[in-house]
């Protein structure tokens, strides 16, 4: 492995935390380590989210933009691809943070994104920039979501 890849991979790691399972206020300071990342040269809005999944890691992202504006992404589908990459498939709880914004309530498309892998009552912590301010589940930010047998 170059030295370059063995860097990336060391950076790659740090989105799976993999000590024992962490608090909620820890679920809240790995979201705000990830908003440090976000690539938001356009909005000025960064974002970071962090995932607890079922084996208690946890999993985190930022907004990715692009100059393309439509071709950039949210946080949440950042956090969510890093942890279905490492092989998990249930959310337990999730923390969001915006610097410019406390409480910074997931989009639309990232409360579908989210409802993949959670439970009605999977727990979302809405945050400002010292921690937990309110918590919601699932079926609360998502009431009525799009389900059905046919395709699943
Ligand atoms: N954004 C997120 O990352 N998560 C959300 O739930 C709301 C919006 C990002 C997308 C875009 O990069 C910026 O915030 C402004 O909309």
């Amino acid at each position: 492995m170059s030295p370059e890849s063995a860097q990336r991979f060391r950076d790659n790691d740090m989105h799976n935390y993999k000590e024992k399972p962490m608090s909620k206020d820890e679920l809240f300071v790995a979201a705000r380590e990830a908003m440090a990342k976000a690539h938001a040269p356009y909005s000025k809005f960064p974002v970071g989210a962090a995932i607890r999944a079922e084996d208690g890691r946890i999993y985190t992202g930022a907004n990715i933009e692009n100059l393309s504006f439509p071709e950039g992404w949210c946080a949440e589908t950042t956090a969510i691809s890093h942890m279905v990459m490492a092989g998990q498939r249930k959310i337990t709880e999730v923390a969001v943070v915006a610097e410019k914004l406390a409480l910074c309530p997931p989009c639309g498309g990232c409360r579908q994104r989210l409802a993949e892998f959670s439970g009605a009552s999977t727990r979302i912590y809405l945050c400002d920039e010292t921690g937990i301010r309110k918590t919601l589940a699932l079926s609360d930010l998502l009431p009525h979501s799009f389900e059905t047998e046919i395709l699943g």
